[in-house]
């Protein structure tokens, strides 16, 4: 039995740190563990350009601790405004590593997001040029189709025709939820990929909904029924490259998740590592950890795997984690599974 296991240091490609007071707040979280992260760009107002993005940089730089060790990788958030050749130019100086599409309306801060996916062609032309990659939010935001349809209908009606209209562009679908999402993410070549949050892994849908209303386990795209949680198990523990780590981890502070209209996110940046060890060794597949969190999505965003490294190690004792995040923004609930987990991250 594996009881210690050692991987380079991971990567979050899909992270929401905030800014402010939560940002001091969250981003030791995941410093503690990961070395770079995909950073979200839905800000108050968003970052949607180059000088937003450097700008919002140095705040994330300005809040690490000081002995961290944690590169954050920008993304611009696409509108239809967005310049192209800003977009090129961060591209080109380094700032930026993907630009994010958020349908709009689609979920927190995404009403300046865009419309019609025909509006930013241009700029998702230049994209495709330079190499850059696309991340997107996979669901439609018609209020007739059925929330848990979105993803599946957005793969058929706005993904597949974009990426037939343009080949070459690099796309990340962000935080799969459904075996359509896997699916469809196997049938690219090396142009697609797909990250899988954490907490997709460990609930399905009736985590929200049986038994009272959770929700701490509200996010999304909403967790889906168990099949589909079956599928992205068996895909994050596939060895497959195309598919990589996102936690997607989202604070909101207490008082926005128990509210009579709650925000969408689950915050686990805390428990992440010790949570996938848990889900790999349950699957039988702790030597496909280091795949899915450290070198698959280095790989794809054209970076080198981290010549550092993370030990997990298990315990005959279940690890404790605080309840709640205390945060100067206010408290936020920390993710719980559900279940007891006995790995940890060996500090
Ligand atoms: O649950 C989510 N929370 N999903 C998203 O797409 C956005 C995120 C947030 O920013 O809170
Ligand atoms: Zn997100």
């Amino acid at each position: 039995m594996t009881d210690r296991l050692t991987i380079p240091r991971p990567d979050d490609m899909h992270l929401h740190l905030r800014d402010g007071a939560m940002l001091a707040g969250v981003l030791p979280e995941t410093a503690r563990h990961f070395g770079r992260a995909i950073i979200m760009p839905n800000l108050v107002p968003p970052v949607v350009t180059m000088a937003g993005a450097q700008a919002y940089r140095a705040r994330i730089m300005a809040a690490l601790p000081k002995d961290a060790d944690f590169t954050p990788l920008m993304t611009l958030y696409l509108t239809e405004g967005t310049d192209a050749a800003d977009v090129a130019a961060a591209h080109a100086a380094g700032v930026i590593h993907a630009v994010k599409l958020y349908p709009a309306g689609a979920t927190t801060n995404s009403h300046g997001g865009v419309r019609d996916v025909t509006r930013v062609l241009p700029v998702l032309e230049k994209m495709a040029e330079i190499g850059l990659p696309l991340c997107i939010h996979n669901e439609v935001t018609d209020p007739e189709v059925d929330i848990f349809d979105r993803e599946a209908v957005f793969i058929d009606t706005v993904l597949d025709p974009l990426r037939r209209r343009l080949p070459s562009l690099r796309v990340v679908m962000e935080h799969i939820t459904t075996s359509q999402g896997v699916d469809y993410a196997r049938t690219g070549g090396d142009n697609l990929a797909a990250t899988i949050t954490t907490h997709h892994l460990i609930i399905n849908r009736n985590h929200i909904l049986s038994g009272g209303i959770k929700p701490h386990y509200y996010c999304l795209p909403v967790a889906k029924r168990e099949s589909h949680r079956l599928a992205l198990r068996q895909a994050a523990t596939s060895g497959e490259a195309r598919f990589f780590l996102g936690t997607d981890s989202a604070p909101h502070i207490d008082a926005l998740k128990e509210h009579s209209c709650g925000c969408a996110g689950c915050f686990t940046a805390t428990n992440t590592m010790p949570l996938l060890a848990h889900v790999f060794e349950e699957l039988d597949a702790l030597d496909r950890l280091a795949g899915f969190t450290s070198r698959f999505g280095a790989a794809f965003y054209r970076l080198p795997v981290s010549e550092k490294t993370l030990i997990l190690s298990k315990s005959d004792t279940a690890t404790i984690w605080p309840e709640k995040l205390d945060t100067g923004a206010g408290p936020v609930t920390i993710f719980n599974p559900g279940f007891p987990v006995f790995w940890q991250v060996t500090p």
